[in-house]
C-alpha cells in the first residue's frame, strides 16, 4: 500500500516549535511519508527552531523581507506553494494555528484541491481585530480545513458553534509535547547573554511583539515594565526581543538603559523554555507562552486586552491585564510582592495538553485515511 504523503507547512518560530515535534512523530509512522515545506516568513527565528529539533525542510520558499506586509507574506507564500504542490502532489497539507503562512498555505491547498489538516484549531478571541490578523486567519482556515485538531474541548466547542462538526479531534496542544523535549533541570544556557544570570534574583521573563500592540499599547507595556523594574531592584527582567524592527526600536529606546532589564537576542527554544522554567513570573503578549508557562508552574500576566486561551485563566495561573500602564504596573507589583496572591497563581496546570498531542494527531490522520479502525481517544477524556 502506498504511503500517505503529508506535507507540513510552516513559516514562523511558534509554528515551528509546535510542528517540529509532530514532524518527528510522523516520521515514526510507517504508513506516512512526512514532507516539510517552510515558507521562511521568519528567517533567523525559524532557523533557530529547525536546528534545535534537527528538522531539515524539504522545501524552503525563503520569502521573508524586512518589514514585510501581510500582503507580501500571503502572496509570496501562495506563489511558492503552488509550485511545490504541483511537483509533490501530497495527500494532505498540514498547517498550524493562525499565522499568515498558515492561512496562505490553507488557501493555496484549497486552490490545488488538496485536503487540509489544521493543527491547533478552534481558538477564538471573538474579536476580528485582536489578535490581528490571527483571529481572522484561524477562522478562515477552519472554513478551508478538512480535519481539525483542537487542543481542548472548549476549542472543539467553538468550531461546533460555527457549524464545523465533522473530523474534529481533541488532541491537546503540541506545545506541551515540545516542552518535554526541551526542559532539563541540569541545563546550561547556550546564549552568552544568559550565562551570568543571577538566579537568586526574581527573574521576570518578558516578551512583547504583537502587531495589534504596535504604537501606544507597546509603549505602555514598556513604560510599565520600566516603572516596575525601577521599583524592584531585587528583580531581574529578561526580554528576548523579537527581530521586528518596530519592536527592536521601541524596546531599545524605552528599556535599553535600565540596570535590571536585560534585552537579549531571540533565544533558541531550548534556552527559552529552560529560562521560563527558572523564572519567578512571565509577562507576555505571546500566545505560546500562555500555554507553556502554566505547564511550568509560572504565573503569567497577559499584556493584551483579550485571550483566545481562556483555560489557564479559568485555572487561575494566567491573568489578562490589558495594555494600560497603570493596570500592568498594579498587577506586576501584586505578584512581585509574593505571598498568597503569588502562590495561588504559581501552580503547574496543564489544560492545554499532556505531552501526547503529536501521537494523537498521527493516529487521527491514519484513521482519517482509513488506515486504522479508530481515532485516538480525545485529550481530556482519558488523560487528565
Ligand atoms: C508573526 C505572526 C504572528 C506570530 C509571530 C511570532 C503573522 C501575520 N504574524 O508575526 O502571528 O505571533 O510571527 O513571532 O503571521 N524578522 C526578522 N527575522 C526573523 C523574523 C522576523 O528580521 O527571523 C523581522 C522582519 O523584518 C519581518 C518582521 O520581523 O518583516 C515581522 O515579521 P512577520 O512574520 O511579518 O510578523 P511577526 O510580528 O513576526
Ligand atoms: N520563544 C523562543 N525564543 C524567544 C521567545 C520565544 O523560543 O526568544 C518561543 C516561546 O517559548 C514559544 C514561542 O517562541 O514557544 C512563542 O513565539 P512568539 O511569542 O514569537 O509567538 P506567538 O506564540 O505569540 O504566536
Amino acid at each position: 500500500m502506498n504511503k500517505i504523503r503529508i506535507l507540513s507547512i510552516f513559516g514562523t518560530r511558534p509554528e515551528a516549535i509546535k510542528m517540529c515535534p509532530l514532524v518527528l512523530e510522523l516520521r515514526k509512522r510507517e504508513q506516512i511519508e512526512p514532507l516539510v515545506c517552510v515558507t521562511g516568513q521568519h528567517r533567523e527565528m525559524l532557523d533557530q527552531v529547525l536546528e534545535a529539533f534537527a528538522v531539515r525542510p524539504d522545501f524552503d520558499l525563503d520569502i521573508m523581507k524586512q518589514q514585510q506586509t501581510l500582503t507580501d507574506v500571503t502572496s509570496r507564500a501562495m506563489q511558492g506553494l503552488e509550485q511545490v504542490f504541483a511537483g509533490q502532489k501530497p495527500d494532505m497539507v498540514l498547517v498550524h494555528g493562525d499565522t499568515t503562512t498558515a492561512f496562505a498555505a490553507a488557501l493555496a491547498a484549497f486552490y490545488a484541491k488538496l485536503p487540509v489538516g489544521h493543527v491547533e484549531a478552534g481558538l477564538r478571541s471573538f474579536d476580528k481585530y485582536s489578535p490581528y490578523p490571527e483571529e481572522m486567519n484561524r477562522k478562515l482556515i477552519s472554513s478551508l480545513a478538512d480535519i481539525h485538531f483542537a487542543p481542548t474541548e472548549a476549542n472543539a466547542e467553538n468550531l461546533r458553534r460555527e457549524g464545523v462538526e465533522k473530523n474534529v479531534f481533541i488532541t491537546g496542544n503540541t506545545a506541551i509535547d515540545a516542552l518535554k523535549y526541551t526542559v532539563d533541570k541540569e541545563y546550561s544556557f547556550t546564549e552568552p547573554a544568559l550565562r551570568d544570570i543571577d538566579f537568586s534574583r526574581k527573574l521576570v521573563v518578558l516578551t512583547a511583539h504583537r502587531r495589534e500592540n504596535y504604537g501606544a499599547p507597546m509603549e505602555n507595556i514598556m513604560d510599565a515594565v520600566r516603572r516596575v523594574a525601577r521599583a524592584h531592584r531585587d528583580a531581574l527582567f529578561v526580554y528576548p526581543v523579537h527581530l521586528s524592527p518596530y519592536v527592536q526600536e521601541t524596546a531599545r529606546r524605552l528599556l535599553g538603559s535600565e540596570e535590571n532589564i536585560r534585552l537579549v537576542p531571540p533565544l533558541g527554544v531550548i534556552d527559552m523554555h529552560n529560562l521560563m522554567a527558572r523564572a519567578y513570573m512571565v509577562m507576555t503578549d505571546s500566545g505560546g507562552l500562555q500555554e507553556e508557562a502554566p505547564a511550568l508552574g509560572k504565573p503569567v500576566l497577559v499584556l493584551r486586552s483579550e485571550t483566545e486561551r481562556p483555560e489557564a485563566v479559568a485555572a487561575g495561573t494566567v491573568k489578562v491585564v490589558g495594555v494600560t500602564t497603570a493596570d500592568i504596573v498594579q498587577n506586576a507589583e501584586l505578584l512581585l510582592a509574593g505571598g498568597e496572591g503569588y502562590r495561588a497563581m504559581a501552580r503547574a496546570v496543564n489544560p492545554y495538553g499532556d505531552g501526547e498531542a503529536c501521537g494523537r494527531i498521527a493516529d487521527d490522520l491514519l484513521y482519517y485515511f482509513g488506515r486504522s479502525g479508530s481515532p485516538a481517544p480525545d485529550f481530556g477524556k482519558t488523560h487528565k
